[in-house]
């Protein structure tokens, strides 16, 4: 039987639902054009959040806005609720269970409510969206977080080091062949962690350009007040990934391997994720596999670039790339910015919060507080105490990876460094246009070869 909607627009959009523009425009107006106006509307009024996140040279260089609002105090008034620069409350609010990654949709206004259910559909869910872990509270978050990090424990990571280090050294031996300026962040900087990740998950490594490609144009829909052309690539590339990710579960559902997503796909009843738990959960490890660890890579070359004696006392002394890692982590924070709402009344540094309160969290200025990190504008490989950074986050969202990351940071620079001790930044970085995330899009250099002995 064939079954012809063309006659009928409303049973081919629910058929289609992909196709249809209408809920495209409600998703962005929703969860990017209303921000927006709330953001915009504040930047105008000299705002410190708002300038934060709408103002392009801010985002480049956020770090003298961290310390106007620090001097404002802990916590203080943004356009979108509080804000804290402060590692102090920063950690206390990560770790409260008083205050939640989830809202309550029940409490939003009517309209609201309409546009998230007209809008919702999983083939354009982001990870910024329930159900990634990342959004969602306990009990669900208990349950997702309990079935992956088992992958991730100090020995299943320490496992790994063989495979990090085969793939750096990998492409290090393609980089050898180049000569001249190369981009640094193309060549390696983003090949070494979605290699990695892909071989962890069991995601065909071949397949690595298409997850750096959406994965770029993903990554933006993790920053509020997205513009209608960027949201309308993000959402294409979220189609794409899903429906790469329908197709590759399906194959191991036929075909198991000993991978953890073969694991989660195949699942006894009791402990099963319904489909969309499960695109949510395989698109979160694997987005955030590679588009953070890029930028601890990237922004340490660009440090230790600028600090040149500390990149050459590491490569004296290489045991010292664990407490570099940890600054740059800190210097630099890759993952700047995140948030959390009340869930009950809270006092914050004195300040009364009430419930359904948002807080937004600037890690990046928190791991520049002085108060716990002596002349914190100084970059210092050897800083006794980096390892204190909010940069994995902190409580029960602590990233589940904060362990594969800082392997590949240290395996990954210090395998740079030691077959190209004289590379240099040989022009102007460019910065990823992203707020939550900051890394660099462009990192052109000259590897200046030293003939092996
Ligand atoms: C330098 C690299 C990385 C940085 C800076 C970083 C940072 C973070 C931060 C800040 C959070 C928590 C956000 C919040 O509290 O709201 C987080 C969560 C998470 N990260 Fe990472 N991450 C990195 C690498 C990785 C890697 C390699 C993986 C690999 C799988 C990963 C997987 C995750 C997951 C699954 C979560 C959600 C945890 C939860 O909600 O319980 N991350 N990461």
């Amino acid at each position: 039987m064939t079954t012809d909607t063309s006659a009928t627009p409303r049973l081919a959009g629910a058929l289609r639902p992909a196709l249809s523009p209408a809920r495209t425009v409600v998703r962005w107006g929703v969860r990017h054009g209303l921000p927006a106006v709330f953001l915009e509307r504040g930047a105008r009024r000299g705002d410190l959040v708002g300038r934060l996140l709408r103002d392009s040279s801010v985002r480049d260089e956020p770090y003298a806005l961290y310390e106007e609002l620090r001097a404002r105090g802990p916590v203080s008034p943004g356009s979108i609720g509080l804000v804290t620069p402060s590692h102090a409350v920063a950690s206390e609010i990560l770790r409260s269970d008083r205050f939640g990654v989830g809202w309550d949709r029940a409490q939003a206004p009517r309209l609201i409510r309409w546009a998230l259910r007209f809008g919702d559909e999983l083939d354009a869910t982001g990870v910024a969206e329930p159900p990634s872990m990342l959004v969602v509270d306990p009990p669900d978050h208990t349950r997702f977080r309990r079935l992956v990090s088992r992958a991730f424990t100090p020995r299943a990571t320490a496992a790994f080091e063989p495979v990090v280090q085969r793939t750096a050294d990998a492409l290090l031996d393609a980089l050898e062949l180049r000569s001249g300026e190369v981009d640094l962040v193309e060549t390696y900087a983003a090949q070494l962690p979605v290699l990695v990740i892909a071989d962890l998950l069991g995601v065909p490594t071949e397949r690595r350009e298409d997850f750096l490609r959406w994965g770029a144009a993903a990554a933006a829909t993790l920053d509020p007040g997205l513009s209608f052309r960027r949201y309308v690539a993000a959402e294409r590339a979220l189609r794409a990934m899903h429906a790469f990710l329908r197709e590759h579960f399906a194959r191991l559902r036929r075909d198991p391997g000993e991978d953890l997503v073969s694991r989660l796909v195949g699942l006894p009843d009791d402990e099963a994720l319904t489909e969309r738990e499960l695109h949510a959960t395989v698109m979160l490890l694997l987005g955030a596999g590679f588009e953070t660890t890029v930028n601890l890579l990237g922004n340490g070359v660009v440090l230790l670039d600028a600090h040149r004696e500390q990149w050459d006392a590491l490569r004296a002394a290489p045991s010292g790339w664990d407490g570099a890692v940890e600054e740059i982590l800190r210097f630099d924070s890759p993952v700047q910015i995140t948030g959390r709402t009340a869930k009950e009344p809270v006092t914050l540094a004195g300040r009364e919060v009430r419930p359904g309160t948002r807080v937004t969290v600037l890690l990046g200025a928190a791991n520049r507080d002085p108060d716990v990190f002596p002349a914190p504008a100084r970059f210092d490989v050897g800083r006794a105490n980096a390892r204190e950074h909010l940069a994995f986050s902190a409580g029960i969202h602590y990233c589940v990876g904060a362990g594969l990351a800082r392997l590949e940071g240290v395996v990954g620079l210090r395998a740079l460094s030691e077959r190209f001790p004289a590379l240099r930044v040989s022009g102007r970085p460019v910065r990823r246009d992203l707020q939550t995330l900051r890394g660099f899009e462009h990192l052109p250099v000259a590897l200046h070869r030293v003939a092996r002995r």
